[in-house]
C-alpha cells in the first residue's frame, strides 16, 4: 500500500488541505449546504453561493465554529468529498496532519482526532501541531531561539494571539473575534443607524473591498444594496469609508486587550524580544488595510504582515511534513493524553 500525507487548517471560514503527494493546497470554503430530508446538496465554494440565498428548507452551515467542530457529521462528509473522493481501488493509507489553537479543551483536541480516525479516509497516523508553530513555521520565522516571538492569526471566527519561544508556545490565547465578528459589527451598525438592512456576505464583500481600519484622507464613497426597514424596499444606499471605521475598530480593539492581556502575562525578557523585533500578523482579516497601523498605534509595537496570511498555517504544516528538522512541532496524541 502506498502512503500518501495531509495537512489540515479546518479553519471556520476556509478549509485549507495540503496535499503531500501532488505538493497542492486546496482551499475551500468550510460550508456545507443539506436539503430538509438531510440529503447533501453541495459542499465548499458551491454551497457558499447558496448561503443566505436558499429556501428555508435548505441548510447552508458551517460545521466549524471559533475554532472547535460544531457538527461531527458535516465535518466527515466534507472530509470524504475533498480527501476520500480519491480513494479507489488501490487505496492509500494516510498519515495527517492537523493545526489545532491551543487554547481549546482536551476533549475538543481529541474530537479532532477522532474524527480523522473515524473517518473513511483511511488514517494511519495523526499528528497535532499547536496552530502558531505552524504559523510561525509557514511565515519563515525562526522560533527555536530563547527569543519572545509573538504571533496573532486573525482569522474568521477566532484570534489567536501567542507568544512562542525556544519551539515552545509560552502563552496563547483564543479570542471569539475575527473577519466574522466584523461583519456582524458592520451590518449591526447600519441597521441601528439607518434601519438599513444588509447580509452578511454584502458585509464581508463591503469590508474586503472596500473598508481600512483607520480613517483616511480623502474619504471614500461606497454603494451598498440592502433594504430600507423604513421605506419598506431594496435600496442602493450612499455610505462612506470613514464612517465605517466605528463598527470595525470595536472588534479591533478586542484584539487590542488581547495582545495587551498576553503582554501582561509575559515574562519582561520575552515581551522585551517582542518590543525589539515586532509582532507578526497573519490570518485572513489581517488582509484588512492598514490594519498593522490600527494595532502599531495602539500598541506602540511593530507589526509585520504575512505574505500569504490565509495559507501561513497550511503552509506551515507542509514545511513541517516535509522537513525532518521540524519533525518534533508535531506530536502524536497519545504522547499528550488526547485520548
Ligand atoms: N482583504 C480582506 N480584508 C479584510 N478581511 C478579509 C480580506 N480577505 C479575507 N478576509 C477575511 O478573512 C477571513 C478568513 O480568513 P482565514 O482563512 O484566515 O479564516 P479561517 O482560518 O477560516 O478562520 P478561523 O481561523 O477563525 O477558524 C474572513 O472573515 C474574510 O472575510
Ligand atoms: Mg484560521
Amino acid at each position: 500500500m502506498l502512503l500518501n500525507t495531509y495537512g489540515i487548517d479546518f479553519g471556520t471560514s476556509y478549509l485549507k488541505i495540503f496535499n503531500a503527494s501532488k505538493k497542492s493546497v486546496l482551499k475551500e470554503r468550510n460550508i456545507i449546504a443539506k436539503d430538509a430530508d438531510g440529503k447533501l446538496l453541495a459542499v465548499g465554494d458551491e454551497a457558499y453561493m447558496m448561503y443566505e440565498k436558499a429556501p428555508e428548507s435548505i441548510t447552508v452551515s458551517y460545521p466549524i465554529s471559533a475554532g472547535v467542530i460544531a457538527s461531527i457529521e458535516n465535518t466527515k462528509t466534507i472530509l470524504k468529498k475533498y480527501i476520500g473522493s480519491g480513494f479507489g481501488l488501490f487505496s492509500k493509507t494516510c498519515d495527517y496532519y492537523l493545526s489545532l489553537p491551543t487554547d481549546i479543551t482536551e476533549v475538543e483536541k481529541r474530537a479532532f482526532y477522532q474524527l480523522i480516525t473515524s473517518s473513511s479516509i483511511f488514517a494511519r497516523k495523526v499528528y497535532i501541531v499547536e496552530r502558531s508553530i505552524a504559523n510561525a513555521v509557514g511565515m519563515g520565522i525562526q522560533i527555536d531561539q530563547p527569543d519572545g516571538v509573538m504571533v496573532i492569526d486573525i482569522g474568521a471566527d477566532t484570534c489567536e494571539i501567542s507568544v512562542i519561544s525556544m519551539k515552545t508556545v509560552v502563552h496563547s490565547t483564543l479570542l471569539q473575534v475575527g473577519g466574522n465578528k466584523i461583519d456582524e459589527a458592520i451590518q449591526n451598525y447600519l441597521r441601528k443607524k439607518y434601519s438599513f438592512q444588509i447580509g452578511l456576505k454584502t458585509a464581508e464583500n463591503m469590508k474586503r473591498m472596500h473598508l481600512c481600519a483607520v480613517n483616511e484622507v480623502p474619504d471614500k464613497h461606497i454603494q451598498v444594496a440592502g433594504f430600507d426597514m423604513i421605506g419598506m424596499l431594496p435600496l442602493e444606499k450612499d455610505l462612506t469609508q470613514n464612517e465605517m471605521t466605528e463598527p470595525v475598530g470595536e472588534c479591533l480593539n478586542l484584539i487590542v486587550d488581547g495582545i495587551k492581556g498576553i503582554l501582561e502575562k509575559t515574562p519582561p525578557e520575552l515581551s522585551a524580544d517582542i518590543l525589539k523585533n515586532g509582532i507578526y500578523l497573519t490570518g485572513g482579516t489581517s488582509k484588512l488595510r492598514r490594519i498593522a497601523d490600527y494595532f502599531k498605534a495602539a500598541t506602540n509595537i511593530e507589526m509585520h504582515l504575512s505574505d500569504a496570511p490565509s495559507e501561513s498555517v497550511v503552509r506551515g504544516l507542509s514545511l513541517i511534513i516535509a522537513n525532518p528538522a521540524f519533525k518534533g512541532y508535531a506530536a502524536e496524541p497519545k504522547d499528550k493524553v488526547y485520548y
